[in-house]
């Protein structure tokens, strides 16, 4: 077994405008699909260790050394990438009630929450992602990670990410990464947040 690139859950234009089809073939099939094919190569050269990389990117000191930052880099890559597109969906959808209320109590309201992330996405020094992880304490927490780095290798599990590598939005937006994320709060798929802040909690 080897992990495979996992299909997009909707069409590649399915997240126009907001998210161009241009960007989604670049990004799912070229990048996304380098991630796959350079950790399979990683873990091959370690068949002892298997392929749950959720288990072993929560301790990376697990994974042998000569391949660790591989694994780091495009594994993290690759389970980023595969929640990321989980993550998007052209239909309406809103955080369950509980998940509304938490977010209220930990940040304040609802808009104070995107301020928050907006910050944390638009102030990422070049490549990662921003997050919405549930802690190790089972509180919200707002957190960006560098590179293809996981939140899950902090203990901490993300219901949300939005991936701020360069990839991810100069086709369209150029430059001007914080018009990329006022756009991905157009597209996210609360149904699928809901879904994993339950799980967490
Ligand atoms: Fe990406």
């Amino acid at each position: 077994m080897a992990i495979i690139l996992p299909e997009l859950p909707y069409a590649y234009d399915a997240l126009e405008p907001y998210i161009d089809a241009e960007t989604m073939h670049l990004h799912h099939d070229k990048h996304h699909n380098t991630y796959v094919t350079n950790v399979n190569a990683a873990l091959a050269k370690h068949p002892e260790i298997g392929e749950n990389l959720e288990k072993l990117l929560a301790d990376v000191n697990s994974i042998p050394a000569d391949i660790r930052q591989a694994v780091i880099n495009n594994g993290g890559g690759h389970l980023n990438h595969a929640l990321f597109w989980e993550l998007m969906t052209a239909e309406e959808t809103a955080p369950s009630a509980e998940l509304a209320a938490d977010i209220d109590a930990t940040f304040g309201s609802f808009e104070d929450f995107k301020a928050a992330f907006t910050a944390t996405a638009t102030t990422r020094f070049g490549s990662g992602w921003a997050w919405l992880v549930v802690n190790k304490e089972g509180k919200l927490e707002v957190v960006s990670t560098a590179n293809q780095d996981t939140p899950i290798s902090d203990g901490k599990t993300p219901i949300l990410g939005l991936d701020v590598w360069e990839h991810a939005y100069y086709v369209k937006y150029r430059n001007v990464r914080p018009d990329y994320i006022k756009a991905f709060f157009s597209v996210i798929n609360w149904n699928k947040v809901n879904e994993l802040y339950a799980a967490a909690k």
